[in-house]
């Protein structure tokens, strides 16, 4: 399907509503029955048509179809965070004496899931480097039901092999779920891979404004099925219908805004690479990232999140950048309008900053749609200051 017809056609009724171009919000909670039986039939099966806005919404509905088909998948399901749709991806997947396999450091909170909550309910992780196939090969169990993915990775950008752990675990009878945050489908479609499930945090790049929180969850329609029925409803956590309208308004100039980020990160990474306060940039599009060759195979762009390792002589001047940028703000998350830097050392106590560690030293940038000569100045600037 071609992706203009998607962002600006797809699953839009105007003649319904006015012939208006923008589709409307139906802020409702519940829906009205003239028929009893209708009403049964909707108690049947909630999937089946609009009951209850927990469940089912048409302005949602807009907005599932255009999603599931950028990610090629049967369908999809949107919640209120990203959090939530990988909660509910693996809660769905996950029972009693299961073991999981994730790659390392996967999102915060994915990772705060499978250390806190699911060893509660007799849930066991391993963690491995994803970078090599054998790895999952070795971690796989007998009660290995789930491989968790994030491809690639949003600080180091480690990839996994899609296509190959895919098949692997296809032949292992193993669920895959792959975060696609850094890539979103215009960049990679993890099921074209064979991977079960996708989801990405619509927060970033899909809402684009920074004024969203919300999640996707892609896959096969008898998946996405029975998530719905179960784990969906049950949490309650779906988008409501004026945040899904916002993110079908920030899916209409998604290419446009990816296309622009891409260009300028491009510019930055290489202002960055000659920088001689700049030890290394990390990013999986330049000449020296080390899976280089995977990510042109898999993914189509690289967008503008991008690392770089700074060479300072002390905590203090990692601070003093940081603190000297007169427009790039410091800030968590990424994918919307403005710029943003996280130093990694603002999640470690201060007193065990090791300057040795070239980690402790990284600092997370995203380039958004700022002109990139304007944000080039900005970190110049902040580099004098140290
Ligand atoms: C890679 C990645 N996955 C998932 C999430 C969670 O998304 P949300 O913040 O929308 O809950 C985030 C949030 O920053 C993220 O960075």
């Amino acid at each position: 399907m071609d992706i203009s017809y998607i962002i600006n056609e797809l699953g839009e009724d105007r003649e319904n509503y006015f012939n208006a171009i923008a589709p409307p919000i139906i802020q409702t909670s519940n829906f009205a029955f003239k028929k009893v039986d209708d009403m049964r039939k909707a108690f049947e099966d909630e999937y089946s048509t609009y009951l209850y806005s927990r469940g089912l919404n048409p302005t949602v509905d807009i907005l599932c179809m255009k999603l599931a088909a950028l990610d090629n998948a049967e369908d999809c399901l949107v919640f209120n965070s990203g959090a939530a749709a990988i909660f509910a991806a693996v809660l769905a997947n996950v029972k009693s004496g299961d073991h999981i396999v994730s790659v390392d450091r996967p999102y915060t909170w994915a990772q705060k899931m499978f250390n806190d909550i699911l060893p509660r309910f007799n849930v066991a992780v391993t963690y491995i480097d994803g970078t090599n196939i054998e790895n999952f090969e070795r971690a796989i169990l007998p009660n290995t039901t789930l491989i968790y993915l994030e491809s690639p990775n949003s600080w180091d950008f480690a990839l996994q092999d899609l296509k190959a752990v895919a098949e692997l675990a296809r032949a292992e009878n193993i669920i895959t779920i792959c975060d696609n945050s850094y890539c979103t489908p215009l960049y990679q479609r993890p099921i074209e891979f064979g991977i079960d499930l996708v989801l990405q945090s619509a927060t970033k790049y899909i809402g684009g404004h920074s004024d969203t929180v919300a999640g996707v969850l892609s896959g096969s329609s008898k998946m996405i099925k029975r998530i719905f029925d179960s784990e969906y409803m049950n949490i309650g956590s779906g988008i409501q219908p004026f945040n899904a309208w916002l993110l079908i308004r920030g899916l209409r100039t998604l290419p446009a805004r990816l296309e622009r980020i891409s260009a300028s990160t491009r510019k930055v990474v290489s202002f960055l690479k000659q920088h001689p306060k700049v030890e290394s940039v990390i990013f999986p599009f330049d000449e020296d990232f080390p899976q280089l060759q995977l990510a042109k195979q898999q993914m189509q762009g690289a967008c503008g999140l991008l690392s770089f390792i700074m060479k300072a002589e002390d905590i203090h001047q990692i601070e003093t950048f940081c603190e000297s940028l007169k427009h790039i703000l410091m800030a968590v998350s990424w994918g919307g309008h403005e710029s943003l830097i996280i130093p990694r050392c603002s999640s470690l106590p201060a007193s065990s900053f090791d300057l040795t560690n070239s980690e402790h030293r990284m600092l997370r940038l995203y380039v958004g749609l700022e002109n990139p000569d304007y944000l080039i100045q900005d970190l110049q600037q902040a580099f004098d200051h140290t």
